[in-house]
């Protein structure tokens, strides 16, 4: 028997998945709860940080000019929880201060790397749906940073879950091969990007860019800062298998949290606001929801201050 079918979220396919799903969501400073987590225990941290002193009214912001030395002593244990085949996202973006971008990020990647993080790549998020605005000195921001770091350079990247329809640009661009089409062709400028485009003649799908044109989702979730389900789904659906563990160590109204639910993947989100934890354990259906069970034994588990309601026992489902 299934638990709760009535729950749009629970699909042919996530019934009849026999294994249990973690969401394990904790209240306090990240520095803090990740003490209980052992070493090399996560797939993925995906997580967009609180803003350099722009969110005072909501969660306390930390000043530009100290916002490295405040994140450092959170990335090491960020290092130290994540396996070596796993990877870091970083959702941010350097605020103007004094009419001039600051270089906190900038500084930020660069201590980054010095405590052991390899700056793998660098993701855009383009807010397709940014509102209008009018400045002096600059045009509306319409993008945000999703940094990759990693510890190794052999980490797991599932490519093939993110690839999108070969579209228009097939049609017109693969009519009119020219001689360097047919060859493996390293770029002009010297990027170190080779192409081959006549590999693509026939196929369907293509690998993306390392632009995600995603439009931002606030105003609905009562968290001021929230970005769009869809940004950490990919980067959960390009860098973890179904049952991995992804980590939000600011993880806001949960969306992560979310997202690593919706694709079977087990989570641990954390925030050091009590409305958002309280928000995100609402939104965020717990293991008890979809997996058949025997009638267990309810209780709390106090040992490490988690005080979600679990089950003793599971009956796997044939
Ligand atoms: C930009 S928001 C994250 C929003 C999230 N991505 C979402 O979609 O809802 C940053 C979050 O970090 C939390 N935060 C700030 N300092 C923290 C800390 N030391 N440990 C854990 N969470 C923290 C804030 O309360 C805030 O909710």
């Amino acid at each position: 028997m299934f638990i709760g079918t009535n729950n749009p979220m629970l699909t042919q396919e996530r019934q009849s998945i026999p294994k249990e799903l973690k969401t394990d969501i904790r209240k306090g400073d990240c520095l803090e709860v990740l003490k209980d987590f052992p070493d090399n225990f996560f797939d993925l941290i995906v997580t967009s940080p609180p803003y350099a002193d722009s969110r005072t009214n909501t969660y306390g912001g930390i000043k530009p000019e100290k916002y490295v030395e405040w994140f450092l002593p959170r990335s090491e244990k960020f290092l130290r929880v994540l396996k070596p085949t796993g990877t870091f996202i970083l959702n941010i973006k350097e605020r103007v201060v004094n009419s001039e971008r600051h270089t906190y990020v900038i500084e930020l990647i660069l201590n980054l790397k010095r405590q052991g993080w390899i700056w793998s790549e660098e993701f855009v998020w383009h807010k397709k749906n940014c509102h209008p605005g009018k400045w002096p000195n600059r045009f509306r921001d319409a993008w945000e940073r999703c940094l990759q770091f990693n510890k190794t350079k052999t980490f797991h990247m599932y490519q093939e879950n993110v690839m999108v329809p070969m579209g228009d640009w097939a049609k017109t661009r693969l009519k009119q091969l020219g001689k360097n089409d047919i060859i493996r062709f390293n770029s002009q400028s010297g990027s170190g990007f080779g192409k081959n485009i006549a590999n693509w003649i026939g196929r369907e799908k293509a690998y993306p860019s390392n632009v995600l044109h995603l439009a931002t989702e606030t105003g609905n979730k009562n968290h001021s800062a929230t970005f769009p389900k869809a940004l950490p789904e990919w980067f959960i659906k390009l860098f973890t298998k179904k049952d991995d563990w992804v980590l939000d160590p600011f993880m806001g109204a949960g969306t992560t949290c979310e997202a690593a639910y919706q694709l079977h993947r087990n989570s641990v989100g954390i925030d050091i606001v009590s409305d958002y934890v309280k928000m995100a354990r609402e939104k965020v259906p717990s293991v008890d929801y979809f997996i058949a069970e025997k009638r267990g034994v309810y209780g709390k588990n106090n040992k490490k201050g988690n005080n979600r309601v679990y089950r003793a026992e599971y009956t796997k489902v044939s």
